[in-house]
């Protein structure tokens, strides 16, 4: 059978996607450095090949003598903070890396992509909730090289005829039997609040409660990993078919369609937990949109993809993780 390349596959989200691909009989290869996964994410049954995107002759050899059907590429380097920082970086991580695989790829004729992007792409949305059609204004390197990425894959397929779908993620959190959330530093809001319950953290920052939301702190739409990746795999299946419920621009927004502020999440956490978080409020952070939420109208039109689990069954999957793994993969 024909193998899909997953690469960042030992990550947080590749290792679910990985995890989904088996259970709906695809044959998934993970490509990571683990330079941020872990091998104990890699879903058993999958193959794993450790090799950077940004060495061309490690990971060209990749395609030699395999049958890869299709890449599902989600290996990049996301910490906004640190684009900002670092932006060389990030262009060379994540648009270098992308300009690697489409070369590998269209050496070995593998013709079809699924690329993880993000509602980065969009900056302070014009309206809320955000559609495809917002205009995209990124405000920090990370979102830049996101967008850098889609422009690519739209001229690769006008010239190659590359197949592709992009998937701009909203806040993805929760886990699944096996795979959790484990970023180091970790920058996320529902894997840090569960730091606070476990000890791991005195207290939770909250960086802006004077926004002009009902409760003063942010809103964003909070998506199941689950969900997620069932996307992923709808996504998948309709590149590899060349489906025509694809449409001319196939960038999809992945999320709920519902947005919490951080006091919600924190009020979540603390009913599904038991236990209280102590909060202490901060001065906002530079380029914060007070709300983002998607609509997700467009794949659900396309793809037939709607989210299925909520906000407590996105808690519940990632305190019952965490609980398992008080200290992420290495313990
Ligand atoms: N987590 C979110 O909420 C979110 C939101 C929007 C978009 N995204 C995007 O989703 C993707 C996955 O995010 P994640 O949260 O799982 O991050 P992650 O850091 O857990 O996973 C990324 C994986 O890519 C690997 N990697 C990085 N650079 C590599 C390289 N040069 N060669 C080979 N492997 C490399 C890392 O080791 C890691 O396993 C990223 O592209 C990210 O930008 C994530």
């Amino acid at each position: 059978m024909a193998e899909v390349l997953v690469t960042g596959g030992a990550g947080y989200i590749g290792s679910s996607v990985t995890e989904l691909l088996l259970a709906h009989g695809h044959a998934p290869l993970v490509l990571d450095n683990l330079s941020q996964g872990h091998c104990a994410a890699i879903a058993p049954g999958a193959g794993f090949l450790q090799a950077d995107l940004q060495d061309p002759d490690a990971f060209a050899h990749v395609f030699a003598g395999r049958k890869i059907a299709a890449v599902i590429h989600l290996a990049a380097v996301s910490v906004v903070g640190d684009s900002v920082r670092q932006p060389l970086r990030y262009y060379r991580q994540n648009v270098g890396g992308l300009l690697n695989l489409l070369d590998a790829m269209r050496d070995a004729s593998v013709g079809a992509i699924v690329f993880s992007s993000t509602a980065s792409v969009y900056g302070i949305p014009e309206k809320i909730p955000v559609t495809e059609r917002c205009a995209v204004r990124p405000i920090n390197p990370y979102g830049s090289t996101k967008l850098l990425g889609e422009q690519i894959l739209v001229d690769a397929a006008a010239a190659d005829g590359l197949r592709w779908v992009a998937l701009r993620y909203f806040n993805v959190a929760g886990a699944t039997e096996l795979c959790g959330e484990a970023h180091h530093p970790e920058t996320h809001l529902i894997p840090r609040v569960l730091e606070v319950v476990l000890g791991q953290r005195p207290h939770l920052e909250i960086y802006g409660a004077d926004y002009a939301t009902p409760d003063g702190t942010c809103i964003r739409d909070y998506i199941h990993i689950l969900d997620l990746a069932e996307a992923h795999v709808l996504a998948l299946d309709a590149v590899l078919a060349a489906s025509p419920a694809l449409p001319a621009a196939p960038i999809f927004n992945l999320g709920n369609n519902r947005g919490y502020s951080v006091r919600e999440i924190v009020a979540c956490v603390e009913k599904v937990t038991g236990r209280p978080v102590p909060c202490v409020n901060h001065p906002r952070r530079n380029g914060d949109p007070p709300q983002l939420v998607a609509s997700h109208d467009k794949i659900a039109d396309a793809l037939g993809w709607r989210p299925r689990r909520g906000l407590d069954e996105i808690v519940v999957s990632a305190w019952a993780w965490r609980q398992r793994h008080p200290r992420g993969y290495e313990g």
